[in-house]
């Protein structure tokens, strides 16, 4: 089956490809490499022995954005990866964020219900439900007001998408919930590509590792947690990449039971920074040069997915054990440090 993948050169967009061309799926990617870069169509190559077709397409471009879905009327679903990420710099910068990430959904919306492509799966984010009073997070867990601009366009995409399919019976879809995603391919042929000093932890905690940075800053030990620093629920990348390829086949098989879903995509688990840091250490047998500082401002204390409804209805757990998925960071950081 024709499926489009948007953001499909990112890096979970890239590991889903791999996992749909895997599961017997034609791949389009469309991505306008803002955040990626071309050569990620070798890796993908290198795992699955098919590169998948590639255009390179600004999605906020409407009248290129609607002739893109015209020619590619067969597809059966769509992947909407294709998202600027960065918390911090969406709050700098929040008219991009919106900008970028409102208008790029609402072209490929217009792109799927033109054409009679019928099925999308959404990358939403844990962000929507913020601090959340009750752990673990279900589905039916109150979203809380954004912390971000960048959250924000996750709570107003998964609304816009709902509005949509109130009036669009024919559509269907599925939004997914990341909870904190990290991770490689195990063959590090594909993998995450930080720019610059990264944000988030495994990046910066492989950099430092690898001596790239000089230490790593565990942003805070004093919170309301077993050892004082933040709890998590880190899922492996290519986990979550099958997530997509289950809520595909849910869709394509007309299994969905509503035609607006939201799925939590985590592990059920929740670590703190200082245990990760541990496991990583015991996975690789690498040291990890880091202190504490100070908590750091936005991030919330904990937050972790109850993953009964994916379970259950998806028929989808995560499975890769947390040492298995930070040595595979490792992995891929020291390929990338080869380069
Ligand atoms: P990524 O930056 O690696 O991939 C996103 C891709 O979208 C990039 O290749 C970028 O070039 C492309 N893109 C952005 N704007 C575009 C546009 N206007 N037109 C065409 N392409 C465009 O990010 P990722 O980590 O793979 O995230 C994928 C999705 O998952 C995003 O929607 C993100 O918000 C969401 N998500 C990510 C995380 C995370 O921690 N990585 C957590 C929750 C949700
Ligand atoms: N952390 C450190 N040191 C670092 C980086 C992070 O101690 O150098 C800690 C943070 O304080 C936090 C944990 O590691 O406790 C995870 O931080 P990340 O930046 O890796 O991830 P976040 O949970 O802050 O954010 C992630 C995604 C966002 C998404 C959010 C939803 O990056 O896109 O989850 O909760 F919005």
């Amino acid at each position: 089956m024709k499926i489009i993948v948007t953001g499909g050169t990112g890096y979970i967009g890239s590991h889903t490809v791999v996992e749909l061309q895997q599961d017997g799926h034609e791949v389009v990617i469309v991505d306008n490499l803002a955040n990626s870069t071309i050569n990620v169509l070798d890796g993908i190559q290198g795992i699955t022995g098919t590169r998948p077709a590639f255009e390179k397409i600004d999605l906020t471009d409407r009248p290129a954005t609607l002739d893109f879905f015209a020619r590619h009327k067969d597809a059966r679903a769509v992947i909407h990866f294709a998202a600027l990420k960065a918390v911090g710099e969406s709050v700098s910068k929040p008219l991009e964020y919106y900008y970028n990430n409102l208008n790029s959904l609402m072209n490929v919306l217009a792109g799927m219900r033109g054409n009679g492509i019928p099925n999308l799966v959404f990358s939403s984010s844990c962000t929507v439900y913020g601090q959340a009073d009750v752990l673990p997070v279900t589905e039916r867990t109150p979203r809380h007001e954004a912390e971000s601009p960048y959250g924000n366009t996750k709570v107003m995409s998964e609304d816009i998408i709902r509005d949509l399919m109130r009036v669009e019976k024919s559509m269907n879809g599925i939004a997914l919930r990341y909870f904190n995603p990290i991770g490689a391919h195990p063959s590090a042929l594909i993998g995450e590509l930080p720019v610059g000093v990264p944000n988030n932890l495994i990046p910066y905690l492989t950099q430092t590792a690898a001596g790239i940075r000089e230490q790593l800053s565990v942003f805070g030990d004093d919170y309301d947690t077993p050892d004082g620093s933040p709890l998590r629920d880190y899922i492996d990348v290519v986990d979550l990449a099958k997530a997509h390829v289950v809520a595909i086949r849910r869709l394509l098989e007309g299994k969905n039971k509503a035609n607006y879903e939201y799925f939590n995509i985590g592990t059920g688990r929740a670590l703190s920074v200082l245990e990760i840091i541990a496991a990583f250490e015991r996975a690789t047998g690498v040291k990890v040069n880091y202190k504490i500082v100070g908590r750091r401002a936005g991030d919330i204390e904990k937050v972790w997915a109850d993953t009964t409804l994916a379970n259950n209805e998806l028929g989808w757990r995560a499975e890769v054990p947390i040492e298995q998925t930070l040595a595979n960071a490792w992995k891929w950081q020291q390929r990338l440090a080869s380069k």
